[in-house]
């Protein structure tokens, strides 16, 4: 049977040799935007796992999609992934797992765009016996006994690193600005807790002076920075809640005459290529890793609960933390 879908593209056909590890800068397979494509579960036993993309708002967002679209495409005999890119819309994430529930997908995975609004059609998999599996960001304690498992890093920790990196480079004082992600999205609001929270306790003389969201793209953390630079001129430190934020913010610095990464320190989250290039090249200060190269786990997960397996509640990932010390050395390792 046929349903309709929303910009869906089915990862088929595009390889079989069995490969590992992350490849997040594999060529994202072409989602359109066009309104509605076909697509239907395909008849046979593999492991078929409806993915609802958020979007692409940032070069970390387009590294999880490569990883996904790559390990998918290395394992075409075992997994048939359907693909679909909400463009940064809660209500075509929902649309796409309803989709995915008319298919009989045999998993659903998704990173939820906000926290709030998830219980009807978290009900309606449970109801149709469908796993669920939220990647990279969490949904509100209402929800907590509507999905299977999470696989994500642990937001409040990455907050509180960035407070400590900024906490050394400003030597326990100064005035720092917070450029927010998403409002709403697990990713915003405990990054902003942790960073929030630890600055409260560890480094009393540092005061946030201007926290406004920059929605994680590069564009908006650009225009948010200009902002908070015609309003202060005393700002010592940036906390980017993602890099692409960050490297939007260096360029703000810059064309306000001030040396980003000397004149106002820039920390961000993530671990993207570009922030490393920015930390060798002196512009930014740090960043706290968030590993997108989540596509082997997504998929292991999701065989060992269509196998009625049971699974930890929140799988976290390992990240690491880097200042300009190890970029240069760093460089050459990042695939996102
Ligand atoms: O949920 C993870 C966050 O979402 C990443 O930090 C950010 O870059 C992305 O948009």
């Amino acid at each position: 049977m046929k349903k309709r879908l929303l910009a869906f593209t089915l990862i088929a056909a595009m390889g079989s040799a069995l490969l590992t590890g992350c490849y997040a800068g594999y060529p994202a397979q072409t989602t359109g935007t066009a309104p509605a494509a076909e697509a239907a579960k395909p008849a046979n036993d593999k492991l078929v796992v409806g993915f609802a993309q958020i979007g692409q708002e940032s070069g970390w967002r387009d590294g999880e999609t490569n990883d996904i679209q790559w390990y998918a495409a290395q394992h075409t005999d075992t997994i048939d992934l359907v693909f679909a890119d909400a463009q940064q819309k809660q209500e075509n994430q929902i649309k796409a797992i309803r989709n995915y529930i008319e298919m009989g997908v045999d998993v659903i995975a998704f990173p939820p765009v906000v926290e709030t609004g998830w219980e009807a059609v978290l009900t309606e998999c449970k109801e149709a016996g469908i796993p669920v599996i939220l990647v990279d960001r969490g949904v509100d304690e209402s929800c907590a006994d509507l999905y299977d498992t999470q696989i994500s890093s642990d937001f409040i920790w990455e907050g509180q690193q960035a407070a400590d990196i900024v906490g050394d480079l400003l030597g326990g004082s100064g005035k720092v600005v917070e450029l927010e992600g998403t409002v709403g999205a697990s990713a915003a609001n405990e990054r902003k807790e942790g960073f929030d929270g630890e600055l409260a306790e560890k480094y009393p003389d540092i005061e946030i002076i201007a926290s406004q969201t920059g929605d994680f793209t590069r564009a908006l953390g650009k225009e948010v920075m200009e902002s908070f630079l015609k309003s202060y001129d005393d700002i010592d430190a940036v906390f980017a809640h993602n890099d692409d934020m960050a490297l939007g913010a260096i360029e703000a610095i810059k064309e306000a005459g001030k040396k980003p990464g000397e004149d106002i320190k820039i920390v961000g989250c993530d671990g993207v290529k570009g922030a490393f290039e920015a930390m060798v090249a002196g512009e930014m200060n740090g960043t706290v890793e968030c590993n997108p190269c989540l596509a082997e786990q997504i998929f292991d997960t999701a065989a060992k609960l269509k196998a009625g397996e049971t699974v930890d509640k929140w799988i976290v990932s390992n990240d690491g933390v880097f200042t300009q010390e190890d970029a240069a050395a760093e460089l050459p390792n990042r695939t996102y």
